[in-house]
């Protein structure tokens, strides 16, 4: 099932994400539906919090990008309860966008290697390095776990020069190719 995908400005994506218990009964829908709804919007990326569920659970498929990185063809992963505990020094500038903000892109600076705990869909523990294109996406979703969103790492200046654009967001002056809440 495609569900909307709430935009900047709604307090759903500032608010406290919650572990989720192996028992929780809806687990294998929701990251379903979540994978539906990434495609028809045509993302690499997205988190719980962006359809409404303030839970910490994010999917990735990067293997649009595996014409250029033959190693991504089967990245397509559900990431549940992920901790990273290690960032590199070395941080590099990428392009971002986001589904939550329709249209909007800045470059934004990221560690390019990160380690993360996390359990699969089906609940199993890994400990794993990521680099590259699949850590900075993994990045971006799990600030949104965090509360956060790509536009709260730029510079002041940045963030001031796209004012009146992330005011637009909640006055619902934006276009966005997908259903939107
Ligand atoms: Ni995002």
């Amino acid at each position: 099932m495609i569900l909307p995908i709430v935009v900047y400005g709604s307090p759903v994506l500032r608010s406290e994400n919650a572990e989720i218990d192996a028992n929780h009964p809806d687990t294998k829908k929701l990251i379903a539906d979540m994978f539906a709804t990434m495609y028809a919007a045509e993302g690499v990326g997205l988190a719980a919090p962006q359809v409404g569920r303030n839970v910490r659970l994010f999917v990735v498929d990067v293997t649009p990008w595996a014409d250029e990185e033959p190693e991504l063809a089967d990245f397509r992963r559900a990431f549940i309860n992920p901790v990273i505990h290690w960032s590199s020094d070395e941080e590099s500038l990428y392009n971002e966008g986001c589904l939550s903000l329709p249209n909007l892109h800045e470059d934004v600076s990221r560690p390019v290697t990160i380690r993360m705990r996390y359990l699969d869909e089906n609940f199993e523990p890994h400990d794993e390095e990521f680099t590259g294109r699949p850590a900075r996406v993994i990045q971006h979703e799990y600030d949104h776990l965090e509360g956060k969103v790509f536009t709260d790492l730029l510079s002041p200046l940045r963030r001031t020069l796209i004012k009146s654009k992330l005011a637009g967001f909640s006055k619902g002056k934006y276009k966005a190719a997908y259903r939107t809440k």
